[in-house]
């Protein structure tokens, strides 16, 4: 039984380098330009697509192969793709001067080429030589800070419509051979275009990096420009065992892009939020550590009668202000300067959040704040804590083990948690239930309920 009128299988298989592979002809933009062309003739429901690995006629890629028929295509073009969709995949008949229908010297071809993959992973593997997998891993911070030093010198806004590379260094100060080595680099990551000399924005550089755009993120970016600084004392703060104090930290200008870091990702967790722990019998809510306010904003939006109290400190609040104002619930939400380790948090709250707090300080210091926070719970309130939770034996998920290493570079003794410690120290605060919620997405809730 099939349940689509065409099933398309692109190959996208990468290989190690200097052996040829479809994804290194450029097979991935076919997918994409496949999946573009089906949305735009309204073929989304009948033809399914479908990404797979090598088919062993790599010498004649890029590959695709359309089922039931099985028609093989060879060779195949992003500007092919158009007339492949509308002939094929709308009206039925195959485009045949792309077709391969010599299915015996496929064969052959396909056999020969497992054949040398196999002898070329061999000599590899005899030689020593490093995985690629290992290798992309440790070069992995180059990508990355080509986009960082980009961000920081606002690169992609100087691109504007279109502009040298002379211009653009200009523009943002800075030498133009320096500038061109850089905006090439970010061609090659496909961050740009370039035709001739001068240099354009990708849709998606323009949309995210590009100042005046509506999707802009680039001052929540800054706040990651500002942690590979940080990352950057990784061997120090493992000899020390806490962060290493580095230069222009904590600057008015760090905290605003670290705020807007926060509350690019709070924004959109804040309404699971809500719905996970819901507004029934919630009238107060304390939400430490506010930041943006992003979830106060959410359950003041949710619901009319609740009142948010947010504490934070004093350098951060102005800017909380500035998020509530925009959000036009400052009625429902109140602001306080202070610190979560010393100051009081007030009493009678139904719901008291610690979103992205446990990870800043140690378990004596967490311990102490599900204490007070118990204090401050009214009869049958609850604790919510939002985290990235770690497996019992710290080793994973992934994103939860490397946020502990972002914890021991910036912060004095913060970490991730796993589960257990925090249910533990709930229970040991007095919590008479702690379970977790698992959102969509890396972060989880873990909420203690009070008798
Ligand atoms: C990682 S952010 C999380 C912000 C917000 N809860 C969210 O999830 O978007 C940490 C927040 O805690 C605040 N903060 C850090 N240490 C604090 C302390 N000792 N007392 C009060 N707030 C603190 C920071 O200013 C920042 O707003
Ligand atoms: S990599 Fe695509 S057929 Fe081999």
């Amino acid at each position: 039984m099939e349940p689509f009128r065409f099933h398309v299988f692109v190959c996208t298989q990468e290989k190690p380098s200097g052996i040829l592979s479809c994804a290194s002809r450029g097979s991935r933009a076919l997918r994409d330009a496949v999946d573009r062309e089906m949305q735009a003739r309204g073929l989304g429901s009948d033809v399914q697509l479908t990404t797979c690995g090598c088919m062993g006629l790599c010498d004649e890629g890029p590959v695709m192969v359309v089922y039931p028929a099985g028609v093989w295509y060879r060779r195949v073009q992003p500007v092919d793709i158009p007339e492949i969709v509308e002939k094929h995949l709308r009206d039925g008949k195959p485009v045949e001067r792309l077709v391969w229908k010599d299915a015996s010297a496929m064969k052959a071809m396909s056999v020969e080429h497992g054949g040398q993959f196999r002898s070329a992973m061999a000599a590899r593997e005899k030689a020593g030589t490093l995985a690629d997998w290992l290798n992309e891993m440790i070069r992995g911070f180059m990508p990355s800070r080509c986009i960082l030093t980009a961000l920081e010198l606002d690169l992609f806004t100087a691109v504007g419509d279109r502009a040298t590379a002379e211009q653009i260094g200009t523009k943002i100060n800075a030498n133009a051979r320096a500038a061109g080595v850089l905006l090439n680099a970010l061609v090659a990551l496909g961050l740009l275009e370039k035709s001739g000399d001068e240099y354009k924005n990708t849709p998606e550089s323009a949309r995210y990096f590009v100042q005046g755009s509506k999707d802009n993120h680039r001052n929540g970016l800054l706040h990651t420009a500002n942690i590979w600084h940080r990352w950057s004392t990784l061997t120090d703060a493992v000899r020390r065992g806490t962060c290493v104090p580095i230069d222009h930290a904590n600057t008015p200008e760090w905290t605003r892009n670290f705020i807007a870091g926060m509350h690019r990702n709070a924004r959109e967790r804040a309404p699971l939020v809500v719905k996970a722990l819901g507004t029934a019998g919630v009238r107060r809510i304390l939400d430490l550590g506010g930041g943006s306010g992003a979830y106060s904003i959410a359950f003041a939006q949710a619901c009319p009668d609740v009142k948010c109290e947010i504490l934070d400190l004093p350098e951060a609040v102005p800017l909380t202000a500035e998020y509530i104002s925009r959000a036009s619930v400052s009625a429902q939400i109140g602001i306080c300067a202070g610190d979560i380790l010393h100051d009081q948090f007030g009493s009678g709250y139904d719901i008291v959040m610690l979103n992205a707090i446990c990870h800043m300080f140690s378990e004596e210091q967490n311990r102490e704040i599900f204490r007070r926070a118990h204090e401050a719970l009214a009869p049958n309130g609850r604790l919510a804590v939002q985290d990235f939770i770690l497996n019992p034996d710290k080793t994973g998920p992934q994103h939860a083990a490397l946020f502990s290493v972002n914890m021991l570079v910036g912060t004095e003794a913060g970490a991730s948690y796993s589960e257990q410690e925090y249910t533990g120290w709930m229970k040991a605060a007095g919590f008479v239930e702690a379970r977790r919620i698992n959102l969509p997405g890396p972060s989880d809730l873990i909420v203690g309920q009070v008798n």
